[in-house]
């Protein structure tokens, strides 16, 4: 089966990670994003998928290239304005073919039955699919009531509250029949949820819901970025994780040095060739990339620290996204969910509190940020 991701987003609430690298390319446990996602559609046969890129276009292709590392077969077509979520698929139809392709929003994180959603496509007779999910705020969200039926009523993009009928949302994933793209003026800006479905709707064609309970996150935030950390790491959500598993969910990599006087407590990932000094203490839902380095007497808790980064002795990490390269100083504090982007250079006797975001490569001299 064909499949089309939709990857060309700026992501922008998830700056400043990805001013340096897009979104569905950040890491989840050491790998990168869309690696993940591509593995769960390869899963039930859908090997062949377009990547409909924009932001950072050259990201995918020099990890990705045609997919044959993966067993599957990747197409990269990328845009030269935005096309919008619809617009970008229809700019790529002519890799579609005619039977009904599974079509992705790239930023969320699923073990979605996609084999029970094509099925539910074929049984209906649907024109278009669209995964629902329960969220508790649907109004940062598309909004999708159905009628005893499972056929959909309305779509309501980003509602209000007062349009909140029902918890259940677009969740991102959809079957699609080509057809319904021939109606798309091509090269425009074109939505999905904010013309197309309504358009659809009011023609007539059959639209279904096609409510799961399946594990659902949209990675749009550092929160989120966090939370679907934690809940792999947790095993809520079943990700191959690259690392030993030592028991009690302590995740290690290759060539790793711990110092025997450093404590390392699940759950966690330690990446390959990281190094973890003296009385160090790493743990509590983190992960850290190949090759940081975590110096001694600190304290790492429920963070994600990427590649190459160094913390220096004394610090301490919580809850909090450290960039690839950053280097800290000692006793530097990062805590509540702020964000230091990538290549970072900040002496010691910093704090970074209450949700911060740092742009890559800025230069702090110690004792400067108390926030
Ligand atoms: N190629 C391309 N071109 N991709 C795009 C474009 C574009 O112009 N605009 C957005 N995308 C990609 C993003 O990279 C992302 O993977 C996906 O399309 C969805 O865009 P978001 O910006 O993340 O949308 P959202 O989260 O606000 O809302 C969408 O997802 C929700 C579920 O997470 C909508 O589909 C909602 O209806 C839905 O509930
Ligand atoms: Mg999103």
């Amino acid at each position: 089966m064909k499949g089309a991701m939709l990857v060309g987003g700026f992501g922008t609430r998830l700056r400043p990670l990805t001013l340096t690298t897009p979104k569905p390319m950040l890491p989840l446990v050491n790998t990168p994003f869309l690696e993940i996602e591509l593995l769960h559609l390869r899963q039930y046969g859908v090997d062949e998928v377009v990547l409909s890129t924009g932001y950072l276009p050259a990201v995918f292709d020099q990890y990705f290239g045609d997919g044959s590392r993966l067993g599957m077969k990747l197409i990269h077509v990328t845009e030269d304005e935005p096309l919008g979520t619809c617009g970008a698929i229809k700019n790529v139809a002519e890799h579609l073919g005619t039977d009904p392709v599974i079509v992705c929003n790239g930023d969320i994180l699923t073990d979605l039955d996609i084999g029970a959603l094509v099925s539910y496509h074929r049984e209906k007779g649907a024109a278009v699919t669209i995964t629902l999910t329960p969220v508790e705020d649907p109004t940062a969200y598309g909004l999708v009531p159905l009628d005893e039926d499972g056929r959909i009523k309305e779509f309501l993009e980003k509602p209000s509250w007062d349009q909140v009928v029902t918890d259940l949302i677009n969740a991102g994933t959809y079957v699609l029949d080509p057809r319904v793209l021939e109606q798309v003026p091509p090269g425009e800006n074109y939505s999905f949820e904010r013309q197309l479905f309504p358009d659809l709707l009011e023609q007539g064609e059959p639209l279904y819901g096609f409510p799961s309970d399946s594990y659902w996150l949209d990675l749009g935030t550092p929160e989120k970025y966090l939370s679907a950390h934690h809940d792999i790491l947790d095993g809520e959500i079943d990700v191959p994780i690259r690392g030993n598993d030592r028991g009690d969910r302590v995740f290690i990599g290759e060539g790793v040095e711990v110092d025997e006087t450093a404590h390392v407590y699940g759950p966690v990932l330690i990446g390959d060739g990281v190094r973890i000094g003296p009385g160090a203490r790493v743990g509590g839902q983190t992960c850290l990339g190949a090759g940081v380095v975590i110096g001694a007497e600190s304290h790492v808790d429920g963070s994600v620290i990427l590649d190459e980064a160094e913390i220096g002795e004394a610090c301490s990490i919580e809850h909090s996204i450290i960039g690839k390269g950053t280097v800290l100083g000692r006793g530097v504090r990062v805590a509540e969910r702020s964000v230091l982007g990538d290549n970072i250079r900040a002496g010691g006797e910093n704090e970074f509190c209450k949700g911060i975001r740092i742009w890559p490569s800025a230069v702090i001299e110690e004792e400067t940020i108390r926030f």
